[in-house]
């Protein structure tokens, strides 16, 4: 959700940027621009549509000489994608100019005090009043307009800041919106994100909420809203530069279902492996086996994917560790006032770190005393920092806005929590503890079996391009899975689609099936298995075509749906990590038949850092 770059140093800053905006496409954009200083004159290019057209406008940078500049990529909040809304935005004589990630959430006021003193403006953003309010205050020291600027907006950013009379230095500063910067072998570079680094650098300094930074072609400093200058330690970025590329796939999202039995392996056994002498061990929970024992519920809190996985988490942890859970949208638990209890932990599911509501739930968590331990995916985010212990999930950069390995690897760490749980509590002995480690381990071969068989997933997909609707159902750990089958379905083909509680259809939703219609009806849970059935068979009898996912061996569902697809034997817990995966693939199918644009849906963005 926008992207920002800056550059400074001896090359020509314009392909610097545009190859560093290529690198954040994947956060969802609709319009880019940059704006280069050539000493004498800031220029500026942008435009609506893909950075291909601002390629073509600037033929690939050449247009625009300079060795330092600012760039950024748009996902419209506060006025139309157009070309005048696109960043960067200048004050009035061109002498200040800024790109933008964040809402600012006061700058109606802002933008009608500063129309009274004589401010014109061009744009409907949010962000052009910060360009004024920054000519408004700066008298000739840019840090010193910045912290007056930190004092007057309220809401996100992340600001990169250009002023003609200071050309050999670039600003930014940040506030809830992610920052980061790094060396360059001739220079110094800024960005919203890591992949738009990495060609330069693995060693980058992740910038706090408040701080700003000032970057000329040799020095980097820092600075807090005092204006005190501040040291900073870097952090090194293990993930590779082909790790963040396509590497072959025709998709990011293909190549990133294709790295899941990777990223489910990394998570079990990253460095410091979380298996140890067959028992689970986490660390990074700082937790001794009293506390551990001492709780008494857990609030899952998270957005979208990351909050089916809570849900399943919610089943799992329930299930084996017998601990209550309550899940809750990030969105949902922020201003819903929760009761805290004593005695209570709040788990904050991310991939990137970043999403806003989840961050603001985390903030109120912990101004509650409530210990917060963060699943986070990507190292030294927003959420992995302000959380009191983090548990990484190792997948590696996922670029494709659906999120698949992120997601199964988030799996995994509430699995391994819950089993971790569950044997502390003495709620599982050393036997059962063994057996599902047995299964766990098997997870990534099992996937990866699952993958190979994706000829068989396209071919059913190729028939339901034209669906207008899609139901999934399930119960219990199933309907967890029917709800992430749905969105991975709906957010990449754009085919409506819909997930229920199994048991739920009859009050209501059942009505809408219709001679033809396609259900997904998932059944993995053994307990459930008859349930399902007769809801099978009752939407069946209105019309409906069945597809079902179900166990090896449950042959007889054959009797019942139209089409079957079977995933291996596992613990009932975790067949989640297995179902998903054809839904996954059967999502990515109808998407590719219908041509659409996969690892960029229309008006989603991969990182959510407005609320
Ligand atoms: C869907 C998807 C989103 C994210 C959600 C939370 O495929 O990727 O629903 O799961 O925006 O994002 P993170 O995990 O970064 O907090």
């Amino acid at each position: 959700m926008c992207g920002i770059v800056g550059y400074i140093g001896e090359s020509q800053a314009a392909p610097i940027l545009l190859e560093g905006l290529a690198k954040l496409e994947y956060r969802g954009y609709d319009s880019a621009g940059i704006a280069v200083y050539d000493g004498t004159k800031i220029n500026m290019m942008k435009s609506v549509g893909r950075l291909k057209v601002l390629n073509e406008l600037t033929h690939d940078g050449e247009t625009l000489p300079g060795c330092l500049g600012i760039g950024h990529t748009r996902w419209a909040t506060h006025g139309s994608p157009t070309d005048v809304n696109a960043h960067p935005h200048f004050n009035m004589d061109e002498s200040i100019t800024v790109v933008h990630n964040g809402i600012i959430e006061n700058y109606i006021k802002l933008r009608r005090r500063l129309e009274s003193r004589g401010y014109e403006f061009v744009s409907e953003t949010d962000t052009e009043v910060v360009a004024h309010l920054l000519d408004y205050y700066y008298k000739g020291n840019p840090i010193e307009a910045i912290t007056k600027v930190m004092h007057r907006v309220e809401g996100s950013y992340a600001l990169g800041i250009l002023f003609k009379q200071h050309p050999d230095e670039i600003f930014a500063v940040r506030k809830d919106s992610p920052l980061i910067v790094g060396h360059t072998s001739d220079g110094n570079i800024l960005a919203s994100d890591v992949p738009a680094v990495l060609k330069y650098t693995r060693t980058v300094y992740f910038i706090e909420n408040e701080e700003i930074v000032r970057l000329s072609k040799t020095n980097m400093k820092f600075y807090n809203v005092d204006e005190e200058e501040l040291t900073k330690e870097p952090t090194t970025i293990e993930w590779d530069v082909a790790a963040a590329e396509k590497g072959g796939y025709e998709h990011y999202m293909l190549k990133e279902m294709y790295e899941q039995p990777k990223a489910v392996r990394d998570t079990i056994s990253p460095a410091n492996p979380r298996i140890k002498d067959n028992k689970i061990e986490i660390e990074e929970l700082n937790m001794t086996d009293e506390e551990i024992r001492a709780i008494k519920k857990l609030y899952i809190i998270a957005c979208g994917s990351a909050y089916h996985a809570g849900v399943t988490g919610k089943y799992v942890l329930e299930g084996l560790a017998r601990i209550p859970v309550e899940v809750d949208l990030a969105s949902e638990f922020r201003y819903r006032d929760p009761i805290y209890e004593e005695n209570t932990m709040a788990i904050v599911i991310s991939q990137s770190g970043e999403t806003a509501d989840s961050l603001a739930a985390l903030r109120d968590a912990k101004a509650h005393n409530v210990k917060v331990l963060g699943i986070v995916n990507v190292v030294g985010s927003s959420i992995a920092r302000e959380a009191e212990s983090v548990m990484y999930t190792w997948a590696g950069p996922e670029i494709a806005v659906a999120t698949t390995k992120a997601y199964s690897a988030q799996l995994i760490a509430l699995y391994l929590l819950a089993m971790k749980f569950a044997y502390v509590r003495g709620q599982i002995d050393d036997a059962q503890l063994q057996e599902l480690i047995k299964d766990l381990q098997r997870l990534p071969d099992q996937i990866e079996l699952l993958l190979n068989n994706k000829e068989k997933i396209q071919r059913f997909a190729n028939r339901y391009l034209a669906s207008k609707d899609v139901f999934f159902i399930g119960r219990g750990i199933d309907y967890a899975i029917s709800l992430e089958g749905s969105l991975k379905l709906k957010e990449i083909s754009y085919i409506h689609s819909e997930a229920y509680a199994a048991g739920e259809l009859k009050h209501g939703t059942i009505s809408l099936i219709e001679e033809g219609t396609l259900v997904a009806a998932v059944l993995t849970q053994d307990t459930l298995y008859k349930k399902m059935i007769s809801n099978i068979v009752e939407v069946r009898t209105r019309g409906a075509f069945v597809l079902a996912v179900t166990n090896e061996g449950n042959t007889e569902v054959e009797k019942t749906a139209d089409y079957v697809i079977y995933i291996p034997q596992t613990n009932s817990y975790f067949t989640n990590s297995l179902a998903i995966i054809p839904l996954q693939l059967f999502g990515y199918y109808v998407s590719l038949g219908k041509g659409c644009d996969i690892d960029k849906p229309r008006n989603l963005a991969k990182s959510v850092t407005v609320e």
